[in-house]
């Protein structure tokens, strides 16, 4: 690998596998390639802030609130995390990046335009991937409600937004209805793909 790095993230729906997929990913990865595992909400200040005030109140804030606040957790996600550690040349995997803004944010109704330009700072990712699984799947693996965003009107409307990405080009879907070690195997092959071409 050249001494540049990589910026790829993982997308999908609440309960689709993401972070365990994220992290078998990097672990994987790690046999060859100098990887690294972040996600977002981030450790920072904002991302903690989020967690806390955000996805785990009664109600759910005002999406324009949740873009700021989502938008200036990414600059600083960017800023700290991600750009120092692609500049050391790592392959870095986000857990949830600027799609999960437009999908989450964009279902609510938001002009996705006015996220983009809300965003224009955040490093733009080397491969973004979507784990797609059914939303009345996931539902039923969410046993125990974590966020506000975990009911299904708000799920299948995410997963339409997701999937226009898909559909422009700009995420490489992953069929997530399959087991943990296809899914894992797939997007192993999507990565695999990517990183044969860029290096
Ligand atoms: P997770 O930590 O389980 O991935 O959950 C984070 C929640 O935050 C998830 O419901 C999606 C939501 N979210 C947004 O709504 N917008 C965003 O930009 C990000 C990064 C997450």
């Amino acid at each position: 690998m050249k001494k540049k790095g990589f910026f790829i993230c993982v997308e999908g729906l609440d309960g689709c596998g993401k972070t365990t997929q994220a992290r078998l990913l990097v672990r994987k990865l790690k046999e060859n390639y100098a990887a690294v595992y972040t996600a977002e909400p981030s450790n920072g200040k904002v991302g903690r802030f989020i967690k806390k005030y955000c996805l785990h109140n009664k109600k759910r804030l005002s999406s324009v609130v949740e873009s700021l606040l989502f938008a200036a957790d990414r600059f600083e996600h960017v800023e700290n995390v991600i750009l120092p550690a692609v500049k050391r040349g790592k392959l870095v995997i986000s857990d949830r990046y600027l799609y999960s803004s437009l999908a989450y944010q964009g279902a609510t109704g938001l002009n996705l335009e006015w996220i983009q330009k809300l965003n224009e700072h955040a490093l733009h990712p080397d491969l973004a991937i979507f784990i797609d699984v059914d939303p009345e799947i996931v539902i039923g693996r969410l046993k125990r409600k974590k966020s506000v965003m975990e009911n299904l009107k708000t799920q299948r409307k995410v997963r339409e937004v997701y999937v226009r990405f898909v559909e422009n080009g700009e995420l490489v879907n992953v069929d997530g209805n399959k087991s943990k070690k296809e899914v894992a195997d797939e997007i192993m092959t999507v990565v695999l793909g990517f990183l044969e071409k860029a290096c």
